[in-house]
């Protein structure tokens, strides 16, 4: 399957997305990474790759046009699939409904809990013994959309945000690759896809 990957920062993420393509036997291939941020380190790397990227900055665009041109880039890349790795926009309705059931994110959290920002100081706030991290489909409902799959990790005494958040990565570029693969890689299902052109006739 060909993959977009949609990134805001250092791409730790795309990164692990990539090595993992290019293992033996991948069942999916990178062929863009695409960014709101032109100075985004994971566009460096992403370039010294070879593979194709494509920057936009946001600033002064609506955002209906800003995904609209995100969208037509990935759309003329080939890709099949949108993967988010730390892209920091919030997706309009239009993108998100162009993508449904093809765009999965990676969150710092176990969903449900902790949508959002600053989960890790959350869950060291809340005393929680383990963090982790989930991969899940991308909807309308921020972080909300069905959950593909979770990594835990133990949180220690003494951890702050940033020393949970590095623990927590581990086990992310574990886990994006392993659900990414998965995911494009699930049987064809016709009701699926009836339940969607229904939705649309409503
Ligand atoms: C990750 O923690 C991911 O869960 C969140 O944004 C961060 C991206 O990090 N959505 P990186 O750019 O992949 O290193």
């Amino acid at each position: 399957a060909k993959v977009a990957v949609l990134v805001s920062g250092k791409g730790t993420n795309m990164a692990a997305l990539l090595y993992a393509a290019r293992q033996p036997g991948a069942a999916y291939e990178i062929v863009l990474v695409a960014s709101n941020d032109p100075a985004a380190e994971a566009l460096a790397l992403a370039e010294a790759e070879g593979v194709p990227t494509f920057a936009l900055s946001h600033r002064g665009m609506k955002r209906a046009d800003h995904d609209a041109a995100m969208d037509a880039a990935i759309r003329a890349a080939g890709a099949e699939y949108v993967a988010l790795a730390g892209y920091m926009r919030i997706l309009g309705p239009d993108f998100v409904a162009g993508w449904e059931g093809k765009m999965l994110n990676i969150h710092p959290s176990l969903l449900p809990r902790y949508p959002g920002l600053d989960t890790h100081a959350r869950a060291i706030a809340a005393g929680d013994s383990r963090a982790g991290a989930s991969v899940h489909l991308v909807t309308d409902d921020l972080d909300m959309g069905e959950v593909l799959g979770r990594a835990e990790v133990a949180v220690i005494p003494g951890d702050t945000p940033d020393t949970l958040a590095e623990r927590v990565k581990l086990a992310e570029h574990q886990l994006y690759p392993r659900v990414l693969a998965q995911y494009v890689s699930r049987p064809f299902d016709p009701e699926w896809l009836v339940a969607r052109v229904r939705e649309r006739a409503m």
